[in-house]
């Protein structure tokens, strides 16, 4: 969030006391944020409190002509890396949905090409109802991200439902991921259109008998959010899951495994693809011989012995097929000390093109949490990204990804182009040679 411009719409609802949080948290990791607030939202909260946060004028007016000589709407947009609207009232979601630009509000939104995040916040009632409902799925067409809204009680007595405003750490953590915070923005807004990406993400099961099983604790929570960054970047995708307790992204093509074997299989049925990401939690062992009935415990018979066996590799399958390899293979390295290296000598022993490495010691709750930290580790170097949320650290490695995809794409080009200038070049040649 460091040095980026946050441009935030005040929209007027009870949730609006919340953005004087949400300022406070974005300035804290360094971000600038400049406020409209529309009228309405001047009854919940006033201009001078948030100008007294933001250390900057709030607009509130259209005809305000100071505003238009010396930083008109377009401009509020134009200096902005992303807008975020909250709380996204039922009229003002109706509104951008129409096209409207009746106030400054509406009027920056209609004139802005940026990455839009909205914080719907109404009562439970209004959320559902269709012609909300026929609204959010137009902008969510268009582009347009939603946080929230979340379940719970509402301001007025007896009301319950979806529709509370999500919170601070939330509205946050959705901004991390929007184009032009997360990378350059570039590729997260379809560059990699036309191109297949293979993700496994989750964990394994190994069947010891029909009730029990060998697992680990991923959560697919990482490997998930990158199929959603990658399909939202414009990207055919194929997830292959292990049993996670995750719903299957929309727009992704689901499939669910259970062992490693499964897994494997599923990913040799899902090539060629460009890219391919190995978030997956791979169990290294399968029990070697399951038993076809389950396992009783006879009074005084000694405790069973599992006998396990390596199960297969399945990105080092991957990166060292000869045919077919995806131009791009990423591996993760889950460590608890010496990451780096160990993240360093796994590119190696995989045959990789970059792995990221993250640290999954106890104390850093990474495991089965919604926040990382990750380095990315590559032939030709390491980058350590500050910690943030799971679904910003997907959007900026599908972002790094594909622009990666899109060097080796240029580099291949120049290869090509080059070949035919050689190719062109020996003719000549040739018939010089001839006339002599
Ligand atoms: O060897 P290790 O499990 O630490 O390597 C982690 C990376 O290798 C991850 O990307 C994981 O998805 C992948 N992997 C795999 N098949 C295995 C083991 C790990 O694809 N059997």
């Amino acid at each position: 969030m460091k040095n980026k411009r946050i441009l935030l719409i005040i929209g007027g609802g009870i949730a609006a006391y919340k953005c004087l949080d949400l300022i406070r948290r974005l300035r804290e990791f360094g971000a600038g944020v400049r406020v409209v607030m529309t009228r309405a939202a001047q009854e919940f909260i006033t201009p001078l409190s948030v100008s007294a946060l933001t250390n900057e004028r709030v607009f509130t007016d259209l005809f305000d002509l100071d505003d238009e000589r010396e930083i008109g709407h377009i401009r509020l947009s134009r200096e902005a890396d992303a807008i975020i609207v909250a709380p996204a009232t039922a009229d003002l979601i109706a509104k951008i949905a129409g096209g409207h630009a009746n106030d400054l509000a509406t009027s920056v939104l209609l004139a802005s090409d940026k990455a839009l995040l909205l914080a719907p916040a109404m009562n439970p009632r209004m959320w559902l109802n269709p012609a909300t409902q026929r609204n959010v799925c137009q902008l969510e067409a268009d582009g347009v991200r939603f946080v929230g809204p979340e379940e719970g009680e509402m301001a007025e007595r007896g009301e319950a439902g979806p529709g509370r405003m999500a919170e601070t750490s939330e509205l946050i953590s959705a901004l991390e991921a929007m184009p032009g915070i997360a990378g350059s923005g570039k590729a997260l807004l379809g560059s990699l259109s036309g191109k297949h990406v293979v993700i496994t993400s989750g964990p394994t099961h190994e069947p010891i008998d029909p009730v029990r099983y060998i697992a680990n604790r991923s959560s697919g929570k990482q490997g998930h959010a990158i199929a959603i960054a990658a399909q939202r970047a414009g990207a055919k995708v194929t997830l292959i899951s292990g049993p996670v307790d995750l719903p299957d992204p929309s727009g992704v093509d689901t499939w669910h495994v259970e062992t490693a074997t499964e897994m494997k299989d599923a990913v040799a049925g899902a090539l060629p693809a460009d890219i391919a990401v190995f978030c997956a939690a791979v169990a290294d062992w399968k029990v070697a011989e399951q038993v076809g009935q389950k396992i009783k415990k006879a009074k005084g018979a000694p405790s069973p012995t599992l006998k396990l066996v390596t199960n297969p590799d399945i990105l080092k399958t991957v990166a060292s097929l000869k045919s077919g390899r995806p131009k791009l293979v990423v591996g993760f390295a889950a460590e608890t000390e010496k990451v780096i290296d160990h993240a360093r000598a796994k590119l190696a022993s995989k045959g990789c093109d970059l792995i990221v490495a993250n640290d999954v010691s106890a104390a850093t709750g990474v495991m089965g949490g919604d926040r990382n930290s990750v380095h990315l580790v590559t032939h030709d170097g390491e980058i350590s990204w500050p910690e943030m949320s799971k679904d910003a650290v997907a959007a900026k490695l599908i972002d790094e990804l594909a622009l990666r995809l899109g060097d080796s794409k240029l580099a291949e080009s120049t290869k090509k182009k080059r070949g035919q200038r050689r190719a062109r070049a020996k003719p000549k040649k040739t018939k010089k040679v001839r006339k002599t």
